[in-house]
């Protein structure tokens, strides 16, 4: 560790000084030692993210102030987080790296306080957050200075949550109690094999449970990105991990009050796709991937998906209409039949509350059996996580469009962005089936005595089934009652889509005055 400069020391040459030491980190051993590990150094990575010459850092000189434990012979410039503000596609961002080459990236009073600032001033002006974790925790010298400091961030990342957008990626150690930081931001990114998340690793699992387990499975990209639903993202390096969150700023505001950002496209907004009028099958119970009708409807093709190995049963993500940022949430007749789930209703509840905090337009393909059934899903809460799904798309104002692409059945039909929970536009395929539950369900239950009594009861259950499907398992009832506001060819759904975007554009809906409501958490 590099000691303080002498104070006769011309200024100038001072700041020469120590800008060169704060350059340094901890060290040539210890980058050395992160480079080996496969890591790259605090400051090379907020290089990668910004806009290259846009940096500009803050507190490049704060040191702690910690004397205990001979701590105050070992200072380092900057203190293990390098802080400041700089542009990503030309957009303000503020940013934060912590240093893993000093002290571990630990987390000290005076390197809380300078994430702090840049936060404060991030609120202030509107623009987003992101923080590169890579950090052994809490500055064990520093005692519950450190854990006031870890405090202090979290204050701040609830009360900037739904104004400015926040992202962490973890690039490195996340554990214990610091893992609540970017679990409160919006999305988390993960780069697989260098970066770990836990609140307890596996020495202490073993003690405890007596579980053996490594750090990757416990708490590895992959294990929370498809397994605890922590991370939305696992990148297979931190170059991808950087590009991908440069690339996700291009779909997002910088705050609240701005709308996402306009990029043009050549893509014709006229565009048909006369393929997708044979992509939903004849036969109701024959999978398709709903996949290749978003990349066929978005601009260009590109779907940046959200979250995409976690509850796979639904998709989540970002995509331009006519250059205009969209959210796109759909269930997958490819995964469990589309069916909600769990972790579907989780996932989709916190990405529609994302897209409606920062103005960002919901677009929702619906082919959905129900709700998934069984005793792991209602002893889990399905009831308590379902009804996450249906608050966030009640409460939520921004253009809602949903396309009903074949079955919308029963409460799932209400819950995914139905008319009557303020969708704008309602639009069904022909090949739609709206109904209380599926026509094989509903016979059973309605025709039972019927069927018992027939001389051949399965010949009668067809006979019903088919009625059943021909007057109710349609998009026409629906649209007798106006609860579907057009039916549409699915060739036509990126012109059908644009246009009622655009109707939408200066849509105002509020809800009630309140402190805030009480999402069944
Ligand atoms: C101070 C720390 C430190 C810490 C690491 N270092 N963690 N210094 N406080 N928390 C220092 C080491 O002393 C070492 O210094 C350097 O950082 C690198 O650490 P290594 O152990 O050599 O690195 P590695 O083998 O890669 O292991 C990394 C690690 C391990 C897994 C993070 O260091 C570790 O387990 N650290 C302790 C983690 C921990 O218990 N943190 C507190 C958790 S409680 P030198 O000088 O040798 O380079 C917590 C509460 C938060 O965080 C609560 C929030 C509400």
């Amino acid at each position: 560790m590099e000691t303080r400069p002498a104070a006769s020391e011309d200024n100038e040459l001072k700041l020469q000084r120590l800008l060169e030491l704060s350059n340094v980190g901890g060290g040539a051993d210890r980058v050395q030692k992160q480079h080996e590990a496969g890591k790259k150094t605090a400051r090379e990575r907020i290089m990668l993210l910004l806009d290259a010459g846009s940096f500009t850092e803050v507190d490049r000189f704060v040191t702690h102030r910690c004397t205990e434990f001979g701590m105050n012979k070992q200072k380092v410039y900057g203190d293990g987080v390098i802080t400041g503000y700089g542009t990503i596609g030309g957009r303000k961002v503020f940013a934060f790296s912590q240093d893993f080459t000093v002290f571990g990236g630990s987390l000290s009073e005076t390197y809380a306080q300078k994430i702090c600032k840049i936060m404060d001033l991030a609120l202030k002006v509107g623009a987003p957050v992101i923080g590169l974790n890579d950090s052994g925790g809490a500055r064990i010298q520093e005692g519950i200075a450190s854990l006031a400091g870890y405090a202090e961030i979290f204050l701040r990342n609830t009360l900037a949550s739904g104004v400015i957008p926040q992202i962490s990626a973890i690039m490195g150690p996340c554990a214990g109690g610091a893992v609540y930081s970017p679990a409160i931001t919006d999305f988390v990114f993960m780069v697989r094999q260098t970066s770990h998340m836990f609140v307890t690793g596996p020495d202490v699992i073993r003690t405890v449970t007596h579980e053996e387990v490594t750090k990757e499975q416990l708490g590895g990209a992959d294990t929370h990105a498809s397994t605890s639903g922590v991370a939305q993202f696992a990148c297979d390096s931190e170059e991808a991990c950087l590009l991908m969150i440069r690339e996700l700023l291009g779909y997002i505001p910088g705050n609240n009050s701005e709308g996402p950002p306009f990029v043009p496209t050549s893509d014709p907004v006229d565009r048909e796709d006369a393929s997708l009028d044979g992509l939903i099958p004849k036969n109701p119970n024959k999978p398709y991937d709903i996949k290749t009708l978003i990349r066929s409807v978005v601009d260009d093709g590109r779907f940046f998906e959200v979250a995409e190995s976690f509850a796979p049963n639904i998709l989540t993500g970002f995509a331009r209409l006519g250059g205009n940022s969209v959210g796109i949430v759909a269930n997958q007749p490819d995964v469990l039949a589309g069916c909600l789930d769990i972790n579907a209703s989780v996932k989709a509840a916190r990405f529609v509350r994302f897209l409606d905090a920062f103005n960002i337009p919901i677009v929702t393909f619906v082919d959905v059996p129900g709700f998934l059934p069984g005793t792991t899903q209602e002893y889990g809460g399905i009831i308590r996580h379902g009804a996450k799904l249906l608050y966030a798309y009640c409460e939520a104002t921004v253009p809602k469009v949903t396309v009903i692409t074949r079955k919308a059945y029963g409460g799932a039909y209400d819950v995914m962005s139905s008319k009557h929970i303020r969708g704008d536009f309602n639009f069904a395929y022909p090949t739609a089936e709206i109904a209380v539950m599926g026509p094989e369900g509903a016979v059973n239950v309605i025709f039972r005595k019927e069927i018992a009594s027939a001389l051949d009861p399965e010949v009668k259950r067809k006979e019903l089934v088919q009625n059943y499907r021909a007057r109710f398992a349609n998009p026409f009832y629906a649209a007798e009652l106006g609860y579907v506001d057009e039916i549409i060819y699915p060739g036509q759904t990126r012109q059908k889509l644009i246009t009622a975007l655009s109707y939408l554009e200066n849509k105002r809906d509020l809800n009630p005055p309140k402190k805030h409501g009480n999402i069944p958490l």
